[in-house]
């Protein structure tokens, strides 16, 4: 118990004088982390001090995170963790001077290895003992899964349970006690992640919260490989281009859409309730500028509608209207959807030379019939977790241009089966955010603590405007979230201010305006 001792000490000298902590470095400089955990090897093991921006000279360039700002003083692990003879993970754990007993795993996105380091970053400055990892592979792309079904059991759900037991492990030696509450913070296919961990590990965390989850993950990879065939390749006859897609066709879907929840604001509030009727956007007569052909109508009607085995089953639900100008960007762009393509390629057949516009009915069979790994993750129960006491609070944006915010409805539906709203409320609240895109950015109050991107440090670390706080209440003090209040800063950027606030609603219920300024957050009404 040597080790508490020390920290107990470092942590009155860190109350006296918030600069220096030069028992807290030593403490982190003499830690052996990797005669811990089994199977593991050292890359990193440093002191960083508050008001440091680090630099990750070995990650590789697809993953796009060359520095990180850290804001409170941390040990720094950095370990290689054989997974199987034949697979590896990398992992971090970033242990607070400053810690509050909690720990914390962060979650990956895409099909991507790359390891969060501004969540990993903003739960540490929280003072969580956070932990993420590379989940099995380096990169976005999918050729590191050819051949490597232990890499592809790495991604699905082995890297974050092995992380997980590494974290607690660590943070246990480190601080000469065990944490106290385990959370779980991650979104996309980080959403997924987290729902995996409730359904397969339902003691690693106390509480999770999952945005966007790329729940019925094959078929999702199935769905969005579908729309370079909806849409065709650039410069192909019917071939819609961005800028019709992000100017008069979101403005049709909003003329249709945008009133109906009282206010014209230019966000959907609640997009299931928009029936969006493109033809009405059909070229008439001699007009043929910002107009749609016959067959160019129907694309939008297939995109806007359920994608179904021929004999009606469905495979996953319809795009939701309002997220146009950025489903453009990759969905609708003309070009094969690379996390798709890779996932057939590499995983799905092993044949590099798979054509992604070929892709058909046969794909979605085979791909959700291969299910490697079990990545599907879509239970409709999770009653070990429910019952050990977990909590689960899923958020997606109402205008998501990645995954269908109509698919969360979906799924939490099929959870709540016969169950009351009541039963449901106790342990997973579902909250709708309107004029959010994938995970985050968009036209409404979008910032909610669900991350560390840059705007995320505007808001603060309190229940009602904090996914991860309101998390950190229902779990230490049984206190559930009954909205999330989500903030709009001018231009998303936190030293120009707030533009707005809303409260976004636990679903089913939806907002509704009241009337007066829309900008005004009491001027709406969950209901
Ligand atoms: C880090 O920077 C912030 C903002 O500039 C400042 O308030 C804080 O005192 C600094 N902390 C340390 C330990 O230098
Ligand atoms: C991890 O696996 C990769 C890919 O197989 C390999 O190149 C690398 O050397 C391994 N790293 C460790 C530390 O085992
Ligand atoms: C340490 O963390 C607590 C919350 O866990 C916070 O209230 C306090 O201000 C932090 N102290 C410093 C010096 O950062
Ligand atoms: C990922 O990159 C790290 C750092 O460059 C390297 O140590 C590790 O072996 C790589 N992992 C795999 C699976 O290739
Ligand atoms: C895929 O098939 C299409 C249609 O047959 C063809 O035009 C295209 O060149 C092929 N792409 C590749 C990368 O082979
Ligand atoms: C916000 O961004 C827009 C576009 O980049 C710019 O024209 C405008 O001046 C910015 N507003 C403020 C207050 O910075």
């Amino acid at each position: 118990m040597m080790f508490a001792k020390v920290v107990a000490v470092s942590l009155l000298l860190f109350s006296a004088s918030a600069l220096a902590s030069p028992d807290f470095e030593k403490t982190c400089l003499a830690f052996k982390p990797e005669k811990l955990i089994p199977g593991s090897t050292r890359n990193v093991l440093e002191y960083v001090a508050a008001n440091t921006t680090l630099t990750f000279p070995d990650n590789v360039v697809s993953c796009n995170r060359v520095k990180q700002a850290v804001s409170g003083n941390i040990c720094r692990v950095a370990l290689s963790i054989q997974t199987t003879r034949d697979s590896n993970i990398t992992f971090e754990a970033w242990l607070p001077e400053n810690w509050s007993g909690r720990f914390l795993a962060t979650g990956n996105g895409g099909i991507d290895g790359c390891l969060k380091y501004e969540d990993v970053a903003y739960a540490s400055s929280q003072g969580f003992a956070a932990v993420g990892s590379n989940n099995g592979k380096n990169g976005t792309d999918g050729l590191p899964f050819f051949h490597k079904p232990e890499t592809v059991i790495d991604f699905a759900w082995r890297s974050l349970h092995t992380s997980v037991d590494a974290g607690k492990t660590l943070a246990k030696a480190f601080y000469g006690k065990p944490h106290s509450k385990s959370y779980y913070l991650g979104c996309s296919l980080g959403g997924r992640q987290g729902v995996k961990s409730a359904e397969m590990f339902p003691d690693d965390f106390d509480g999770i919260v999952a945005g966007a989850p790329g729940v019925d993950f094959n078929n999702l990879v199935s769905w969005r490989a579908r729309f370079f065939t909806i849409t065709g390749a650039i410069g192909s006859p019917n071939f819609i281009p961005a800028t019709a897609w992000k100017t008069w066709i979101h403005d049709e879907v909003l003329r249709q859409c945008d009133t109906i929840d009282g206010a014209k604001d230019g966000i959907i509030e609640d997009p299931t309730r928009c029936k969006f009727d493109p033809s009405t956007l059909l070229c008439k007569g001699t007009t043929t500028a910002n107009c749609l052909s016959d067959q160019q109508v129907n694309q939008l009607k297939t995109i806007f509608s359920p994608f179904t085995y021929p004999n009606g089953k469905l495979i996953f639900p319809a795009m939701q209207p309002g997220s146009e100008v950025f489903a453009v960007e990759r969905l609708y762009a003309g070009a094969p959807f690379s996390y798709s393509e890779d996932w057939f390629k590499y995983v799905v057949y092993s044949d590099p030379s798979w054509n992604a516009s070929s892709f058909g009915i046969s794909d979605v069979r085979a791909a959700a019939a291969l299910n490697p790994g079990n990545i599907r993750t879509y239970p409709t129960n999770l009653r070990r977790f429910q019952k050990r006491g977990g909590k689960l609070l899923t958020y997606h944006g109402q205008q998501d241009n990645q995954i269908t915010s109509f698919n969360t409805i979906r799924w939490y539906n099929d959870l709540k089966g016969s169950k009351s709203t009541a039963e449901m409320d106790d342990w997973v609240r579902f909250f709708r955010v309107s004029g959010m895109n994938h995970c985050s950015g968009g036209p409404g109050a979008w910032v909610l603590g669900q991350g560390g991107n840059a705007a995320a440090a505007g808001v603060p670390f309190e229940r009602h405007r904090n996914v991860l706080s309101a998390m950190v209440e229902w779990v230490e003090r049984g206190v559930a979230p009954e909205y999330i209040e989500g903030t709009k800063f001018v231009n998303d950027t936190v030293t120009l201010g707030v533009d707005f606030a809303r409260r976004h609603c636990k679903y089913p219920s939806r907002n509704t305006f009241v009337g007066g300024d829309f900008k005004d957050k009491d001027n709406w009404k969950c209901e």
